[in-house]
């Protein structure tokens, strides 16, 4: 995985097979303990406590289409090579959390990426689930919640392309002001320059 933006999308693609009707997507810099941390919260099926044990072998997996799960190994090695690394919670019936810790001065650390577009991928392909979004780094924090975009625009849906445009943009400017280029983070191929 190139960036931590493509895991985030990824990791939320469980949750939405997992039929969650709502995911929080939280991304925590402390500069000063060199800690990054990302969090992604359902409120889908959830799994049982067996099956959380055996979560990043790549063999355990519900899929179907194939025998090998990714998704949640690739994230814990993506952590562990900066030093940090991933823990998994749930409750069968109730929600996931999926917390992963980086150091960011690390350097194998990866580049933030584009968060900006794989909110809007996620809102544009799955306007009926609400997304609630938190980023903060070193007193600045961005937060975006479906639900209040939702309630504003009364009729018109969350994937109109006016609205996943505006989105995009608040998204962009937010990442610029808030995750601060990191030397440790480098830059991201092809993601513009929201890229870190
Ligand atoms: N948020 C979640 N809620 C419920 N079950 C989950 C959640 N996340 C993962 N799982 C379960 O854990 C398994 C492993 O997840 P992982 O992301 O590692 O692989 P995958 O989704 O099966 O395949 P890939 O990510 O490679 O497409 C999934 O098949 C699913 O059964
Ligand atoms: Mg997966």
């Amino acid at each position: 995985m190139e960036d931590l933006s493509l895991h985030v999308l990824d990791i939320v693609e469980n949750s939405i097979n997992a039929a969650a009707t709502f995911i929080r997507i939280s991304i925590i810099e402390d500069a000063e303990k060199d800690l990054l941390t990302v969090e992604i919260e359902d409120n889908g099926k959830g799994m049982t406590e067996a099956f959380v044990q055996n979560i990043l072998d790549p063999f355990c997996t519900t899929r179907t289409t194939r025998r090998v799960g990714l998704g949640l190994s690739l994230l814990a090695q993506s952590a562990r090579e900066t030093g940090g690394d991933i823990s998994v919670k749930s409750v069968l019936g109730k929600g996931t959390v999926v917390t992963a810790h980086f150091r960011p001065n690390h350097i194998d650390m990866k580049p933030l990426g584009n968060i900006a577009d794989t909110v809007t991928t996620l809102i544009a392909g799955n306007p009926q689930i609400d997304l609630f979004l938190q980023c903060s780094c070193e007193g600045r924090g961005y937060r975006l919640d479906t639900r209040e975009i939702r309630a504003a625009l009364e009729e018109v849906p969350l994937n109109a392309s006016d609205v996943l445009c505006a989105i995009r943009n608040d998204l962009i400017e937010a990442q610029q002001d808030i995750f601060k280029p990191h030397p440790g983070l480098g830059s991201s191929q092809g993601a513009g320059n929201v890229s870190l």
